[in-house]
């Protein structure tokens, strides 16, 4: 097979193993558009009720990234995601059918362990089975299907919604049934990934694995280079294995990359634009959800760019331009609010052209980076352990930040600088600019910690960043 055709299968793998970021990017977004309806459903229900149904999902998935990461280390990347894509198809006729407010929450826990457990998995999957020069840019198709499936959610959720039924939910979270069968089915086909494979000490199947998506001329080295790296850390597999002191900075760094990629505020974003465009002066929710729209559409397409220039410039490049492009942002979306009296209704309009440029800041960048370099930094014998506790730092994070959004902008509201929308002066909305504030100088942050902690895996092999770490060199010294 000539190098050509590899790579086209190879980019088929990653595709049809990207369907599990489809998941996850619908199943995270479908809920801003099914609460409207949930709130009048059994004889309508408290907020305490519907942040418990929001939330449920972030808490299956940190159980989720939790539990799995031994299991995909001793059963395989194969077997496991093919197991998330049944709880998928589960938890979204539970869901879609669920008959009251705890076995909705129940099954949405569910959904959200599928979510948790494919958020590493798939990626995972993916950086194992990519050829090393194009492998940015397939990891980076999961990122890419995440952005798809948010979009997805919002028209999904904008077709199924139904004024006149209040149960219009139950088919916004059916759809989800279609790309978990779409991953079950797709996944039975694909292999297992080589470096598990020769793991395991079955070689004969690695290296066929290999030869299928290798250029034929870097199939024995590369099967040479994963044995030696295999052999290297032969004794033990675990989370015991990962705490030992030569994997402390990958640890480090995959904590950190998540943090940044979390406390830049995305999620208030992807959660809560319509909140935040309404507060900004937009008349009707209406409006504000078309917003919305642009948002998720801007994300995306960002997100391709960056994936044609990801194995190019590299990591570190795209990381620097992202965080300095999004503390501006930031710090002037924290500097309209202020000034909201003198900017009057312009103000919704800076905050929908700010937004859309934090987004494509956050789309180029620290979107597909958290995942890729999680991805990219631990040894293959507790790759599985060292991205579960990656997954699960990004979903811990992110539920802290979604939690305490609504709630850090009333802390900075000081008094006066209450927004009062349609004249309601009894129902003020809080100033976020002291969020914005507070996001703005995490990515300031950011930017300093990751001078030293992002390392540049563009064009490097998976064995040789394993090299790095074990001759214990800085982050910042590895190079192609
Ligand atoms: C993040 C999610 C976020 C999404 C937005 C992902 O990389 O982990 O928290 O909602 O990007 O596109």
């Amino acid at each position: 097979m000539s190098g050509k055709n590899n790579k086209a299968l190879v980019i088929v793998i990653a595709a049809i193993a990207s369907t599990g970021g489809l998941l996850f990017g619908f199943d995270t977004g479908v809920i801003s558009g099914a609460l409207p309806f949930l709130k009048s459903s059994w004889g309508g229900m408290s907020s305490g009720q519907q942040e418990l149904i929001t939330a449920a999902v972030l808490i299956g998935a940190v159980l989720g990234a939790l539990g799995a990461g031994r299991i995909t280390d001793i059963i395989g990347r194969k077997k496991v995601i093919l197991i998330t894509s049944l709880i998928f198809a589960a938890g979204s006729i539970l869901t879609g059918a669920a008959p009251s407010i705890g076995f909705l929450i129940g099954s949405r826990i569910v959904l959200g362990i599928a979510i948790g457990i494919s958020s590493f998995t798939v990626p995972l999957y993916i950086s194992e089975i990519s050829p090393t020069k194009i492998r940015g840019a397939l990891v980076s198709s999961f990122q890419l299907m995440i952005t798809i499936g948010i979009v997805a959610s919002y028209f999904s959720d904008l077709a199924f919604a139904d004024e006149s039924n209040p149960y219009s939910w139950r088919w916004m979270f059916y759809v989800g049934i279609f790309p978990a069968i779409i991953l079950f089915v797709g996944m039975i086909f694909l292999p297992e990934t080589p470096r598990f494979l020769i793991g395991k000490g079955r070689e004969e199947e690695g290296r066929k694995v290999l030869s299928k998506i290798e250029d034929p001329e870097n199939v024995a080295s590369a099967f040479r280079d994963i044995k030696t790296e295999i052999e290297k850390d032969k004794e033990s597999v675990g989370y015991a294995e990962l705490f030992k002191k030569t994997w402390r900075i990958p640890l480090l760094i995959a904590v950190g990359i998540m943090f940044v990629q979390q406390f830049v505020g995305i999620n208030t974003v992807i959660y809560y634009a319509p909140t935040i465009f309404i507060i900004s002066g937009f008349g009707g929710a209406k409006a504000a959800i078309a917003a919305t729209v642009s948002v998720g559409i801007v994300n995306v397409l960002s997100t391709v760019v960056s994936m044609s220039v990801i194995d190019k410039l590299g990591r570190r490049k795209l990381y620097f331009i992202g965080l300095i492009g999004m503390a501006i942002a930031l710090a002037a979306l924290g500097t309209f609010f202020l000034l909201k009296d003198s900017l009057g209704a312009s103000l919704k309009w800076v905050t929908v052209g700010t937004v859309l440029v934090y987004i494509f800041f956050f789309a180029i960048s620290l979107g597909p980076l958290g995942w890729l370099i999680i991805s990219e930094i631990f040894p293959t014998r507790v790759r599985g352990v060292g991205m579960s506790i990656g997954a699960l730092s990004n979903w811990f994070f992110n539920a802290i930040v979604a939690y305490t959004f609504l709630k850090l902008a009333w802390l900075f509201t000081a008094p006066g600088m209450e927004i009062i929308n349609n004249g309601d002066v009894a129902h003020p909305d809080p100033n976020p600019a002291g969020s914005f504030f507070v996001y703005a100088g995490v990515a300031l942050l950011g930017i300093l910690w990751g001078w030293k902690f992002i390392p540049e895996t563009k064009g490097v092999s998976l064995e040789k960043i394993e090299e790095h770490w074990r001759s214990w060199k800085m982050p910042n010294e590895l190079k192609e």
